[in-house]
C-alpha cells in the first residue's frame, strides 16, 4: 500500500555539506529502483525527511537510515497510507532550512508554525498537516 513516513533527527557535526552530498548520491542510486520519492530538509542541527512509497519498502529504508552515523535520535512524526505521492518526481528533493526559514514565508499560517514546531520537537503529527507544510517549502 502506498504510504508515507516522516521523521526528524539530529544532524551530527561530522555530517558536513560534503556528507550531505554523499547521502543525496545514495538517494539517487537507490531510491528510483525502490519506487521511493520524498524530500529532505536540513538545518545546522536537524534533518526532517519525508519518504513515500510502498509501506514495507519505506519502513525497511527507515530502519537502515536510523543506523546511519551521520545523525542521531530519529523520531517518527507520521507514518500511514496515502492516496497519492506529494513529490512523485523527486527521488529526494533537498532544502537547507535556516532557523528563520518560516519567518520569510508569507504563505505560512500560524497552524503551520505549530506543526513545524511539533516536528522539530519530535511529536507525532497528522500526516496531512505535515505533508501540506512540507509542500510549502518547495
Ligand atoms: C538523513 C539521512 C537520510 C537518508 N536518506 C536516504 C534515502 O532516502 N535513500 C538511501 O538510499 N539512503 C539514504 N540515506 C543513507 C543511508 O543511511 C545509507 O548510508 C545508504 O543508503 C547506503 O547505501 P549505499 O551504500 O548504496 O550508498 C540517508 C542518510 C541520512 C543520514
Amino acid at each position: 500500500m502506498l504510504s508515507h513516513l516522516v521523521y526528524v533527527s539530529n544532524r551530527k557535526p561530522n555530517c558536513t555539506e560534503e556528507e550531505i552530498q554523499k547521502i543525496l548520491e545514495s538517494c539517487k542510486k537507490n531510491n528510483p529502483a525502490l519506487g521511493i520519492t520524498g524530500v529532505l530538509l536540513y538545518s545546522g542541527n536537524k534533518f526532517i525527511q519525508l519518504v513515500e512509497g510502498e509501506a514495507k519498502v519505506i519502513m525497511d529504508l527507515y530502519e537502515k537510515i536510523k543506523k546511519d552515523p551521520r545523525h542521531t535520535s530519529p523520531m517518527m512524526i507520521s507514518y500511514g497510507p496515502i492516496k497519492e505521492k506529494s513529490f512523485p518526481s523527486w527521488h529526494m528533493g533537498t532544502k537547507n532550512i535556516s532557523k528563520n526559514a518560516m519567518e520569510y514565508k508569507t504563505d505560512i499560517t500560524s497552524e503551520d508554525k505549530a506543526v513545524f514546531s511539533s516536528i522539530l520537537n519530535g511529536k507525532e503529527e497528522s500526516g496531512q498537516k505535515v505533508l501540506n507544510l512540507l509542500k510549502k517549502f518547495f
